[in-house]
């Protein structure tokens, strides 16, 4: 039987099978692409792999890609990546995906829109016939308005908790508050909750990746499969 953690870095080293010599690359964030990172790091001091340059998308990863001496850049209005990996909490059967459990999907946003190739790595608990129906969507505020947004997304529908609680709430890269919200039965119309979140000036990031997948990575016990979500 394979541990998730096994399924995890299965899917990783699937993904990392297409980045090749002298690409761009997007470095996720979180216990899945991690495993990309290492074994990118693994295939440079091999020789395997030449000229990589990465954008990580958090301080984590940052830190990692350096532990494994992969060049960084960072991430400009004219860089275009050839490929991006990272993880993700919840994908549902269109490849829509909530992302954000480690508080990094602002930057994530940032690198994986910038990807000619965005390849999404999970292990097969992350299967999910709705969105939000496993996972609550994080949203990342601006600290002053917690208790302004906390309301909206109770109106909107969802019971709010603000990461780390009151008494050491947590702290995203960008300095911003976490709220996660858990929409009882999974949400409705990702499309909309997106749009209505993006509309208001203190939601800084929310976890909703939509229409971004391009390449589906699923391990599961049996073998890990390859889906082509979007060309
Ligand atoms: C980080 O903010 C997230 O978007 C992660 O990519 C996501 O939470 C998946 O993380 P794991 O691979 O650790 O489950």
């Amino acid at each position: 039987m394979s541990s998730v953690e096994d399924l995890k870095r299965q899917a990783a080293l699937e993904a990392v099978k297409r980045v090749q010599s002298g690409m761009k690359v997007g470095l996720g964030t979180g216990s899945t692409a991690k495993h990309a990172v290492i074994a990118i790091g693994e295939k440079l001091a091999a020789g395997t792999l030449k000229d990589i340059v990465g954008v990580p998308t958090s301080v984590a990863t940052e830190t990692l890609a350096r532990e494994w001496k992969i060049p960084l850049v960072p991430l400009t209005s004219d860089l275009t990546l050839d490929v991006a990996i990272d993880g993700a909490d919840e994908v549902d059967p269109r490849g829509d995906l909530i992302k954000g459990g480690g508080g990094a999907m602002l930057r994530e946003r940032a690198v994986e829109e910038k990807a000619r190739v965005f390849v999404v790595i999970v292990d097969q608990g992350k299967l999910s016939p709705k969105l939000g129906s496993s996972f609550a969507l994080p949203v990342e505020v601006a600290v002053d308005a917690v208790t302004a947004e906390a309301d909206n997304l109770r109106k909107l529908g969802a019971e709010v908790t603000r990461r780390g609680g009151d008494a050491s709430p947590f702290v995203t890269d960008n300095g911003n508050a976490i709220l996660d919200a858990r929409f009882p039965g999974g949400i409705d119309d990702p499309r909309a909750l997106a749009e209505s979140l993006e509309a208001r000036a203190a939601v800084k990031a929310h976890g909703l990746f939509l229409g971004m997948t391009n390449v589906l990575v699923v391990a599961a016990p049996d073998g890990v499969r390859v889906r082509d979500v979007k060309p």
